[in-house]
């Protein structure tokens, strides 16, 4: 092929793709109502193991789930679904990133808590299909991704509110060699995209009392997409006059994080997506590693649970899936329950997480055979939530 036709080749791709994404930016400035879950009966909870590390995992968080929402579950107003199909084995055999059947039925769902799913890359000897992740946070929405990190005793509580369907990872499996030589990605940063994410972060900093929000972004470099997400939550702060904002660059935002001097200043940041999934894998490790995160993946209508991390292949060759943190889902299960109505219970299971984790630690894990299995590990976090007295021995230990 020659150049001129490369190019036009690559035109007519691009073409494409704005056609497409001005079609969304169109549904994007539909209004939408958020889902009041609390009239909906039952409350339908989708559980999906995943890959690698997920299934173990995962078990421990719906066994807790089970427990702490037995009641409910007996009254006919909660449901937990297991979901089956979302494996790499499947997806590989039909093509797919979600197979249809699969999505059909999360779709049934009103939530879904999933385990970690194995993202394809070229040359691993799977088919390169879109991440799962992706994909599932593309088709449903759900744009808010929701990372909290807290560390009580070093006064440290961040809220990251990741971006979750733009940036480069729109478009992720798009981009186009438009000769053997030259590679191009398409990075995507909408106006009504950064609103609403930017939005959320001063909403929930309004709604528990804190103060300021951190954009994070590289704009004196991106200018263009970057620039417009800072210039965004601009505009969006007008709406909030309580509420500060300061813009940091991605690179001196890493360093921040490891500043035990400055570090507690920050409180909710906002951030596209790609930087909310590096800086929320540092934020995770100084709290104690990625295996000890969890996120909310918030759309209007459908939210997916999920662990920070992904389902750690090699924990799996080497043999050693067992002894994989479960407290990544099983934070995540407690911001489901926060996030359906069940706000005690969810504030519960995180109070046993950071006892279990931060503070007691009677049972430490090591992701291999020096510490302990999930299973006792699930164990111990289940008999400290159901402990009576979990509130107070968790006041008890952040005071100390
Ligand atoms: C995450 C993960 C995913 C991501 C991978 C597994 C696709 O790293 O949830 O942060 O990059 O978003
Ligand atoms: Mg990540």
């Amino acid at each position: 092929m020659s150049d001129s036709q490369a190019i036009e080749r690559a035109k007519e791709h691009f073409g494409k793709i704005l056609e497409q994404q001005l079609e969304r930016v169109e549904r994007l400035k539909q209004h939408q109502e958020w889902t009041d879950y609390t009239s909906a009966k039952p409350i339908i909870i989708g559980v999906i193991g995943g890959d690698g590390i997920g299934p173990t995992i995962t078990a421990e968080a719906q066994r807790v789930l089970e427990h702490l929402l037995k009641e409910q579950v007996e009254a006919g107003k909660v449901e937990l679904r297991p979901i089956e199909g979302l494996t790499i084995e499947n997806r590989a055999a039909k093509l797919k990133a979600i197979p249809d059947d699969v999505l059909e039925e999360i779709k049934r769902c009103h939530v879904t808590l999933k385990g970690p799913t194995h993202t394809p890359e070229k040359g691993d000897g799977w088919p390169n299909i879109e991440s799962a992740n992706v994909a599932i946070r593309k088709e449903l929405d759900l744009f808010a991704n929701i990372r909290p990190v807290r560390i009580p005793s070093e006064n440290v509580d961040w809220t990251f509110f990741r971006e979750n369907t733009e940036d480069l990872y729109a478009l992720g499996s798009q981009g186009i060699n438009v000769t053997d030589d030259l590679a191009i990605d398409f990075r995507l940063i909408t106006t009504q995209g950064s609103e609403r994410i930017i939005d959320a972060a001063f909403a929930h900093a309004q709604r528990t009392g804190k103060t300021k929000v951190t954009i994070v972004t590289k704009a004196n470099v991106v200018k263009t997409t970057d620039g417009k997400f800072l210039e965004v939550a601009g505009q969006v702060s007008a709406k909030y006059p309580g509420i500060s904002w300061d813009g940091w660059y991605i690179d001196i935002m890493t360093a921040k994080l490891l500043d035990t001097a400055r570090r507690s200043d920050f409180q909710v940041l906002a951030l596209p997506n790609l930087y909310g999934d590096i800086l929320t894998d540092e934020a995770a490790q100084i709290q104690g590693g990625v295996g000890t995160a969890g996120s909310a993946n918030i759309g209007k209508r459908y939210g997916m649970f999920e662990a920070i991390h992904g389902s750690a292949p090699r924990m799996v060759q080497e043999n050693r899936a067992q002894y994989a943190d479960p407290s990544s889902v099983l934070r995540a299960g407690a911001m489901l329950l926060e996030h359906i109505g069940f706000t005690d219970l969810g504030d519960r299971l995180h109070k046993a997480l950071d006892i279990c984790g931060q503070y007691e630690r009677k049972i430490v894990m090591t992701g291999r055979d020096t510490g302990a299995t999930s299973r006792e590990f699930g164990e111990y976090i289940m008999s400290t939530v159901v402990d009576p007295t979990v509130a107070s021995r968790w006041e008890s230990y952040v005071k100390a």
